[in-house]
């Protein structure tokens, strides 16, 4: 059984592993953190930063936790919540900026986000992973059904920026795309950026949207 609970300090390296396993298909992680040293190095950075998040908002992170096998978590969900007076603040991306390619990611998103957002409080989730053993059995979908109720009790939106494999994933959830994020990434360090990498901004109204249970 999966039970879906608020993340202590102890699940932060476990929760930075998933990250990094689950996003080693994503191009610009492979971009930026080529090799198993420097994704070890990311893991270990992720970590930090967890912590930091939990001791500062310890709300903010959501894991799910396989109760039947040995207890490990499978996937977890971080998000922010925007009140109208705090949007322009800066924060929410998983990986610090490490390039000049990310650091103009970072950008292109706080600027669509400030397009759309600007006047509302919403949930900004900010990222969302299953390990991939535990892929295609339902983690995600708890996880998403939990920020979707807050988001509901709130009756305010979930905003977020999807990496295109789990861009059907957010509509079938009942996530509408708003806008397109474009950045050129080199395929490897050191080349010219002639790669687009692609994420779409999307958001989940509770108003127009069905109980994800
Ligand atoms: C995307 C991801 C979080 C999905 O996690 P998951 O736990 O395997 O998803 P679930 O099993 O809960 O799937 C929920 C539903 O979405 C569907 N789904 C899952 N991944 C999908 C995908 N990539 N494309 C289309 N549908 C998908 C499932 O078929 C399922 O539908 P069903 O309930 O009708 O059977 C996981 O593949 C992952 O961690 N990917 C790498 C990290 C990532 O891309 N995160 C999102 C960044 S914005």
């Amino acid at each position: 059984m999966l039970i879906i609970r608020g993340a202590n300090v102890s699940d932060a390296s476990r929760i930075a592993e998933i990250y990094v396993h689950a996003m080693s298909i994503n191009p610009f992680l492979i971009f930026e953190f080529p090799t198993p040293a420097s994704r070890k190095e990311l893991i270990h950075l992720l970590t930090e930063r967890t912590v930091d998040e939990l001791e500062t908002n310890p709300d903010s992170v959501l894991v799910g936790q396989d109760s039947n096998g040995n207890g490990e978590i499978v996937g977890f969900l971080k998000w922010t919540l925007y009140e109208c007076s705090n949007v322009g603040k800066s924060g929410g991306d998983p990986a610090p900026a490490v390039s000049e390619f990310h650091a103009k990611y970072l950008s292109e998103t706080a600027a669509a986000r400030e397009k759309h957002m600007r006047d509302h409080s919403f949930i900004h989730l900010n990222y969302l992973a299953t390990s991939p053993e535990a892929q295609n059995q339902g983690v995600a979908r708890s996880l998403i059904g939990r920020i979707t109720d807050i988001a509901s009790t709130r009756q305010i939106p979930v905003y977020l920026e999807a990496t295109m494999n789990a861009v059907k994933l957010y509509e079938k959830f009942g996530w509408k795309e708003i806008e397109n994020i474009h950045v050129l990434i080199p395929e490897k360090k050191g080349e010219p950026a002639t790669k687009d990498y692609e994420e779409k901004c999307m958001v989940w109204h509770p108003l127009e949207a069905q109980a994800i249970n």
